[in-house]
């Protein structure tokens, strides 16, 4: 009997559907068990987001500072085969649920396991996943592959879209004109089919040897141009999370104008820092140098 682990943290629900949607080849068999967990926060998020809380999320996202998770009943010493672990973005980064649960003492259910990512977020996933990674890796699991969903739609109209879905709770916007915020129900749906291939990695033995079980390039397809995007404005990132954290901790009143701030620069750093990045590309991706760590940061994040 193999025993695998289903983590995940949802506000909407949409990522605990891709979740049980990876999961569904997994159910139902006498020779796989299946555990969900969701990732619980001692305090809750909201949903919809009051902007200013919203905001106020970004500098502890960004540097990483973990919420409190509390999972009465979870047992982290229970030996697992495999852990899917489910998470989003937030501010470029795992989401803060994602992050608590990972820097808990229950993180030590991952240690000496496979740990596949499944990832349901609007489209910016890149350095998140790298923080993930590294914090899988310091958990002692064994990373072992990605699968992402993400938002249906253009990256302008997604911008719009997820702003007013976390704002108001409305998944339509101008319908009609501008597809619903979040993931399509046939990317949803879909999951299962590299929730299979896991699975027969699980049976067969390659997960358990290192082996690949998932094309990264299907189960994580990664828009390359937007990799030096992410690059430039985690930077940015950092820069103004250090600077709000030194007004205080989260809902102290001195962030807020700040967080405004904050708020305006990232308007303007989307409209300004994608097209300059994306013009600097035009030039630099020319060259062997740049060519070469682009190649390995695309299979860094489809998986290898
Ligand atoms: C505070 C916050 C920040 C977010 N930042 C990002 C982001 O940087 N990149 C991204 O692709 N999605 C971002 N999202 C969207 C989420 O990844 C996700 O798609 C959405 O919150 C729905 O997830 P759910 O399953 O928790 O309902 C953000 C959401 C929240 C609440």
């Amino acid at each position: 009997m193999k025993k695998v682990l289903a983590l995940y943290y949802s506000q909407t629900g949409q990522l605990e559907r891709i979740m049980r949607s990876t999961m569904s080849p997994f159910l139902g068999r006498d020779d796989i068990e299946v555990h969900f967990q969701e990732m619980r926060p001692v305090k809750p998020y909201p949903f919809p987001w009051p902007v200013i809380r919203f905001f106020d999320q970004f500098p502890e996202c960004v540097t990483l500072d973990p919420p409190e998770i509390e999972l009465p009943g979870f047992d982290a010493s229970l030996k697992y085969d495999l852990v899917m672990f489910g998470y989003q973005t937030w501010y470029l980064s795992p989401s803060l649920p994602a992050t608590g649960f990972l820097k808990s003492r229950y993180a030590s259910v991952l240690r000496d396991t496979p740990v596949v990512t499944v990832i349901g977020c609007r489209n910016m996933w890149f350095k998140g996943q790298e923080a993930v990674r590294k914090l899988i890796t310091a958990a002692g699991g064994r990373f072992a592959g990605n699968i992402v969903r993400e938002d249906q739609g253009s990256r302008a109209e997604t911008f719009i879209t997820v702003t007013v879905w976390l704002l108001t709770g409305r998944r339509e916007t101008w319908k009609g004109v501008l597809s619903p915020a979040g993931v399509s129900e046939a990317d949803i749906a879909g999951a299962s089919r590299f929730g299979r291939q896991v699975m027969d990695g699980l049976l067969d033995g390659r997960l358990a040897r290192g082996d690949a079980v998932l094309n990264g390039h299907e189960s994580a397809f990664v828009l390359q141009k937007y990799i030096l995007v992410e690059e430039v404005a985690t930077r940015g990132f950092r820069l103004g999370a250090w600077l709000v954290r030194l007004a205080g901790k989260q809902g102290a009143p001195l962030r807020v104008p700040l967080l405004g701030l904050f708020a305006l620069l990232l308007g303007i750093g989307i409209c300004t820092v994608i097209p300059i990045t994306l013009l600097v590309l035009l030039v630099v991706s020319r060259s062997a140098g740049y060519k070469r760590w682009m190649q390995q940061q695309t299979l860094y994040l489809e998986g290898a």
